[in-house]
């Protein structure tokens, strides 16, 4: 099977970009399939270090095809940054082909999502892009689109609806003064023809590639848990980061999947406000974060530190079909002398099955954990499967049994080129 996805399998920044950088190298086109830039994907070549937010990571490998397709939300401004950022480092972007049909991160919706996290009762501790207003726009038909850009009259009609709506709310709620239509339509037309040269109809490209059997890479973008779908509602993303979102608006057919394989951190992270069973809101969480410089690549927020679930990360896999795992950051945990992983919850003492539905049925539930010894040596320089401490072995067969899934990745360090591939 030609296609390959990455999923990442808890809260984000397990380490797609990374992956997806190192798998590009045996990949003839990589997809960017969801989400907005609310993803922060860091990826490290050499001394260089590439952040990236729209773009695939697949972009830093110039030999390479790279498309972002219809479920990606695109901030036209932040997109033509990094085109411009890449083609400064020396990186022309011309293996870049964009959907007409993403639709548009506008000022009013950064404007909406920073007033609703300003006021809410419900602050979600959104990275304030604008992606629950841009997919709110979407499902309400309300949305403008990519090619939009190109149809001068269309795009200020559609300015002129949306602002009728928007501008009370912002004025009247969160004390903005709001937009007018001109200034915003002349900027995007700038912008517009900035991106025309890329404009492409990315599921043609997909199903061509598909035709002529070449090796499809999609790059996850956000984590499983952050669905919209999920249970710790509202606290999510406004899109589906697993794998099924590989599949919405990118023109590629659900049994053309091969590969999917999971992402998780040896710990787990989460940025933003909500449930996290497992949170170690202690010194060692402190030291975790720091070695794993665990700050937020798109707002630097420092990210919450907890021990690996199990639970979690076999829900992740059961339900988005992994066919592997690639366990990342594990040199983070070098110097931890006992390791904990959650293997189930309780609630008052009595061991739960099924998941709560809501947030505040999450917080009364306390996870079970089992302790492993750590490994207490330097994995940096790994770079084959012997060379691994056995106490890291042990460890990586304990997820496996677990999640019924095997670990075919271990990442040991932020650089293109650590990565053990097991056998
Ligand atoms: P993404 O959003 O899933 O692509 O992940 P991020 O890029 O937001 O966060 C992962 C961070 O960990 C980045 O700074 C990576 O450079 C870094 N990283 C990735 N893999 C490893 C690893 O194995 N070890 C260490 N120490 N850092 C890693
Ligand atoms: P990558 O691709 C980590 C989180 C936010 C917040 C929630 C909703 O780098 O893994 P949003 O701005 O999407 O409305 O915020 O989702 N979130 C992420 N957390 N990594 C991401 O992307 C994220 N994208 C969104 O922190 O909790
Ligand atoms: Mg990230």
């Amino acid at each position: 099977m030609p296609v390959q996805v990455i999923v990442g399998a808890q809260w984000g920044d397990e380490g797609k970009g990374k992956v997806t950088d190192y798998l590009t190298a045996r990949s003839d086109l990589v997809v960017r399939a969801q989400g907005g830039n609310n993803a922060g994907h860091t990826v490290v070549v050499g001394t260089e270090t590439y952040k990236l937010h729209l773009l695939p990571s697949g972009i830093l490998h110039p030999d390479k095809r790279c498309v972002i397709t219809d479920g990606v939300a695109i901030n036209p401004t932040v997109l033509v940054g990094e085109i411009e950022s890449l083609r400064n480092r020396g990186l022309p972007c011309d293996n870049l082909k964009i959907s007409p049909r993403c639709h548009l991160i506008l000022p009013y919706h950064i404007a909406l999502d920073e007033g609703q996290e300003g006021s809410a009762l419900t602050r979600i501790g959104t990275t304030k892009r604008g992606n629950g207003p841009v997919f709110a726009d979407k499902m309400s038909r309300l949305g403008i689109r990519l090619a939009h850009l190109q149809e001068p009259e269309t795009l200020r009609q559609l300015l002129q609806e949306n602002l009728f709506v928007k501008n009370p709310v912002l004025r009247e709620c969160f004390g903005h003064p709001g937009f007018e239509v001109e200034p915003l339509a002349e900027e995007l037309l700038t912008l517009g023809a900035f991106l025309k040269p890329f404009v492409a109809d990315t599921a043609a490209t997909v199903q061509e590639s598909l035709r002529a059997g070449e090796r499809i890479l999609v790059e996850g973008a956000q984590g499983v848990l952050l669905d919209i779908n999920f249970d710790m509602y509202p606290y999510v993303t406004s899109s589906h980061p697993g794998a099924s979102g590989a599949t919405l608006g990118t023109g590629i057919p659900v049994n053309a999947i091969g590969t999917i394989t999971g992402v998780a951190k040896a710990y787990t992270t989460r940025v933003g406000v909500g449930p996290f069973p497992t949170e170690l809101d202690t010194e060692l969480g402190d030291r975790v974060r720091e070695r794993g410089a665990e700050y937020g690549t798109t707002t630097g927020r420092p990210r919450r530190v907890g021990w690996l679930d199990l639970v979690l990360l076999r829900y992740a896999a059961r339900t988005n079909g992994f066919t592997e795992l690639c366990i990342t950051k594990v040199d983070v945990l070098d110097q931890v002398d006992q390791l904990q992983v959650c293997v189930g919850y309780q609630r008052g003492g009595v061991d739960i099955t099924e998941f709560p539905h809501t947030a505040k049925g999450w917080e009364q539930i306390q996870p079970v954990y089992e302790a492993m010894p750590g490994w207490l040596r330097d994995t940096g320089d790994c770079e084959v499967e012997s060379s691994l401490p056995p106490d890291l072995v042990r460890y990586l067969r304990r997820i496996e049994e677990f999640v019924g899934v095997p670990v075919r990745y271990v990442s040991c360090g932020s650089n293109r080129t650590a990565m053990v591939v097991r056998p």
